[in-house]
């Protein structure tokens, strides 16, 4: 595929989207980002510098001093991307129960948002990109050539992230997965600015009863339809 293009994958926590996201990149060769580590981040540097997530005003200061990268993985153990605040690695930090439980609250302050948008905006100027979030297809880039949003439903999105867990030695309690994740998804969808919705313009995939091989089937069908149909129009 020679042409640019931009892909917005929006949905619920442990929907499918980063997985989807991450294996669509690679096949199509080009940039992934997963916003929802910028906001885990901001999230982390709120938490080791002390600060208090409720404190609307340190934490949209902070957003806009902490050097953020998203590079490539560094290390082979499972990590879609390394995470460096300030220089450093805080890809697994970003991962505990701790910053899930402050991190839709962090992520409903629009200094935060206005900050991070600018950013992914940015790294979508620099070519073809999937970019995986809650607000992409709506907010950051309205003008995806493709926009999916993925749903499943909340209790096998419980039972993935349970499973990932496990799978990296973590602790991990089914219950209280489900009782937090119940929690986010309510806040995600209820956030006054850039709530978690699908653009009018979304195609949405419920994964419950999806392989990843035929979700990622699926998307890129769609995806040469629309860059099809965006030929026809030029
Ligand atoms: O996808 P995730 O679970 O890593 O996202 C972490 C949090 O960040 C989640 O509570 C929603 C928020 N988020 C957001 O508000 N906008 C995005 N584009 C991405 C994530």
């Amino acid at each position: 595929m020679k042409e640019s293009f931009i892909i917005a994958l929006d949905g619920s926590a442990a929907s499918g989207k980063s997985t989807l996201g991450c294996a669509l990149a690679k096949k199509l060769n080009c940039l992934y980002l997963d916003t929802g580590v910028m906001y885990r981040a901001v999230t982390w540097a709120a938490l080791h510098h002390h600060i208090d997530p409720t404190d609307e005003a340190a934490v949209s200061a902070l957003a806009e001093t902490i050097r953020l990268e998203i590079l490539p993985p560094n290390e082979n153990d499972g990590r879609q991307a390394t995470i460096l605040v300030d220089g450093t690695d805080i890809t697994w930090e970003i991962r505990t129960p701790e910053i899930d439980a402050h991190v839709s609250l962090v992520s409903s302050y629009p200094g935060v948002r206005a900050v991070l948008t600018r950013q992914q905006r940015d790294i979508a100027r620099r070519g073809s990109v999937v970019m995986v979030g809650r607000d992409i297809g709506t907010v950051v880039l309205p003008d995806a050539d493709l926009k999916l949003f993925i749903e499943a439903s909340v209790e096998v999105r419980a039972r993935r992230r349970y499973e990932e867990r496990i799978a990296r030695g973590e602790p991990a309690d089914y219950d209280a997965i489900l009782a937090a994740m119940v929690r986010r998804d309510k806040l995600d969808r209820e956030k006054p600015i850039s709530p978690m919705v699908p653009a009018d313009d979304a195609i949405i995939i419920n994964t419950d009863n999806l392989s990843p091989e035929a979700v990622m089937s699926r998307a890129l069908a769609l995806l040469e339809e629309a860059l099809s149909a965006k030929k026809e129009r030029a």
